[in-house]
């Protein structure tokens, strides 16, 4: 059973119901995505143990652990977290998982590195709340520790409209082991001013071809974007050394027009 709260705080999570259940599903064969390598090239490189913060269903986590890997994880759905635990379970790990928030962390040990994957950190959009999680990580990481954490930058591809709505798309579907077809749509609205995604999901269940059940989860502002420039400064802000802004997942140098990329700081000794 993974860490329940040790205080009394309640957390607000948005990833409940058929957004849970359904995720891994919804989401197909991820063997292939680029994050998987990259992250665990750095935990080699940069030390172990390490903590996946947002580990959700355990993609990176259960993977790592596979390959021997001194990995815990944290995240603050525990939908998420009581999907993570059956698949631990069916292929004969014990992970260790602990139900908080990345704002409030309160974990038992430190770590060599700290991965915040997936975007994730940008689930924050309250800037007070981000500074309190970026505070969180810096105390458990071990002096000489690395924090990694992925971005996506909205403003690299900018639109001439500031604000602006997408229509309804159909993110992906699949039969469910019960027969029934599950369906995920999405439409956001993007802020450029405000760096700001509003966005909403519908999950409809189908059989025979009609909608038995619909689901509708808005967050609104749903995340918050970051240009290279501005994650450098939030790492340099935490009193990080040797700050590295990447290309998507690799090594190599990030420019600041990169939608997608990875920073890297150090703790000092
Ligand atoms: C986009 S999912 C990614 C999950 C996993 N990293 C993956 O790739 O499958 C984001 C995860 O972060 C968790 N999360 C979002 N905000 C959080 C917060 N403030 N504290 C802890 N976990 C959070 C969600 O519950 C969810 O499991």
């Amino acid at each position: 059973m993974f860490k329940p709260l040790a205080t009394q705080q309640t957390l607000d999570y948005e990833y409940y119901g058929l957004m849970a259940a359904t995720w891994d599903l919804l989401r197909g064969d991820t063997s292939n995505w680029p994050d998987r390598a990259y992250f665990r090239d750095l935990i080699r490189m940069c030390g172990q143990p390490a903590l996946i913060v947002g580990s959700g269903t355990g993609r990176l986590l259960l993977d790592y652990l596979e390959f021997g890997l001194d990995v815990d994880g944290v995240d603050c759905s525990p939908e998420m977290l009581a999907v993570c635990e059956k698949k631990a379970h069916a292929l004969g790990l014990e992970p260790t998982l602990y139900l908080q928030d990345f704002q409030h962390l309160e974990l038992p040990r430190q770590y060599e590195t700290i991965i915040v994957p997936s975007q994730n950190f940008q689930l924050l959009t309250n800037n007070d709340d981000a500074i309190e999680a970026m505070r969180s990580f810096y105390r458990h990481l071990r002096p000489g520790g690395t924090l990694a954490i992925s971005f996506m930058n909205n403003s690299a591809d900018e639109p001439n409209n500031l604000i602006y709505n997408t229509e309804w798309d159909l993110i992906a579907e699949a039969l469910q082991p019960d027969g029934t077809l599950v369906r995920r749509w999405s439409r956001s609205t993007f802020d450029n001013i405000n760096q700001l995604e509003h966005t909403e999901d519908r999950y409809e269940i189908l059989e025979a071809g009609d909608i038995i059940h619909t689901e509708d989860h808005t967050r609104s502002p749903g995340a918050r974007w970051y240009t290279p420039q501005q994650a450098q400064s939030i790492f340099e802000a935490l009193g990080l050394k040797d700050i590295r802004p990447q290309r998507k997942f690799s090594f190599e140098f990030v420019e600041d027009n990169e939608w997608l990329f990875t920073v890297t700081g150090r703790r000092g000794s």
